[in-house]
């Protein structure tokens, strides 16, 4: 089947188009068109996602992302016929943004007069692993299934973080997730206080990368690990954030230039080990065979890396799975195969799936 996907949960306008099927031993994936379009520059000025920003250029980009990408594919005149499925982001996400993406899948669903579904944006990065790049074909053994799962997901992106006991595709359990900042925002606000740019997370990691290449003598206090003791699978960035900025206050204004990659990758340093730790000890704890990555800060570098090499020094190592750089971040291509992965799994009849049940819903969990 071919799944044209929509996704506005926060600052992406993205739109993609994604071929799938169940064969008898594997499924088939093959992502065919993807368009992404950025706000970041509008939201930049304000350190972080300025939701009625959002829901306006959402609304000016969807038209021209459409139009990109059916370009991209299987060009205007042939569009209507070849897909499918409507697939579209209903939650979780800021509302006024949501809105403008779940609209535009209605109206499409219903002047096309094709099947339309609403999908979970979380299960979209948990399930992103499993996209390989465009026009590139992957097959995905059902065996292969009975060795990934179960597995821990641990999702972490500028809304959330949380780890999930995932039974399978389709069967999900939260078990730990922020009581108050998630990573993703602990990266961008810490990037404020610092002065560094928007989004905050690729910010501090190049400003970090930057004290491991020239090594000079650490001179900053040392930053809290927050609740990487904890009994349980929950985490707490917001107190991170307040010792950053305080420390940081502390220094002579003339020495920041100096001490800002060791600021930075003391941050980056104190959010990976948390991260890390947590997820290693709900992976031993629930005693699963793989540990997933998904979501905006799993394009961290040395989050990936720290995460390999815990895993290597586990007396049973887990398999580890992240996806893609292109899909760490908000894109359709997940909401796609999320939307394919639901219809097979629970073998729905999905040409019934009608546009005047499709919602946005701004906190849906899994
Ligand atoms: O998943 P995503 O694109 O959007 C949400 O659903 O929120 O995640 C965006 C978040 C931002 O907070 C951004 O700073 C963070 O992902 N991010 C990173 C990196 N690239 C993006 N954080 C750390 N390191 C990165 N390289
Ligand atoms: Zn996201």
């Amino acid at each position: 089947m071919i799944i044209l996907g929509i996704e506005t949960s926060c600052d992406e306008t993205s739109i993609a188009i994604l071929e799938a099927k169940k064969e008898k031993a594997y499924f088939f994936i093959k992502p065919i068109a993807s368009v992404v379009s950025s706000q970041i520059k509008i939201h930049a000025p304000y350190g972080g996602v300025v939701p009625m920003l959002a829901s306006r250029e959402h609304t000016k980009n969807l038209p021209l992302v459409f139009r990109k990408v059916v370009q991209d594919s299987f060009d205007v005149k042939k569009i209507k016929q070849k897909i499918d499925l409507i697939a579209v982001t209903s939650g979780p996400g800021l509302m006024p943004a949501l809105l403008t993406g779940v609209n535009f899948a209605k109206t499409l669903a219903w002047s096309w007069r094709k099947p339309i579904i609403g999908v979970n944006h979380l299960e979209g990065h948990l399930l992103s692993v499993f996209l390989p790049e465009k026009n590139k074909i992957s097959l995905l053994p059902f065996q292969e299934l009975q060795k990934i799962f179960p597995a821990i997901a641990l999702i972490v992106s500028g809304g959330h973080t949380q780890l999930i006991y995932v039974k399978n595709i389709g069967h999900y359990q939260i078990i730990g997730e922020t009581l108050d900042d998630a990573a993703g925002e602990c990266f961008d606000k810490g990037a404020r206080i610092l002065g560094l740019g928007y989004p905050g997370g690729p910010a501090i990691a190049k400003e970090a990368e930057k004290y491991r290449i020239q090594n000079t003598e650490y001179r900053i206090q040392k930053l809290p690990r927050p609740m990487i003791d904890s009994k349980n699978y929950d985490f707490s960035f917001s107190g991170l954030k307040t010792a950053l900025l305080y420390a940081w206050q502390k220094t002579n204004k003339k020495e920041r230039k100096r001490l800002m990659s060791q600021f930075a990758f003391e941050l980056e340093e104190s959010i990976t080990d948390v991260l890390v730790h947590k997820t290693l000890q709900a992976a031993n704890d629930f005693k699963v065979k793989s540990i997933i990555l998904g979501g905006g800060v799993t394009a961290n570098q040395k989050l990936r890396l720290k995460m390999q090499e815990t895993i290597a020094q586990q007396k049973n190592p887990f398999n580890f799975y992240f996806p893609l750089l292109q899909y760490t971040t908000d894109n359709a291509m997940m909401i796609c195969l999320e939307a394919f992965f639901n219809i097979s799994n629970k073998k729905l009849n999905y040409k019934n799936l009608n546009w005047e049940k499709i919602n946005a819903d701004a906190n849906w969990r899994l």
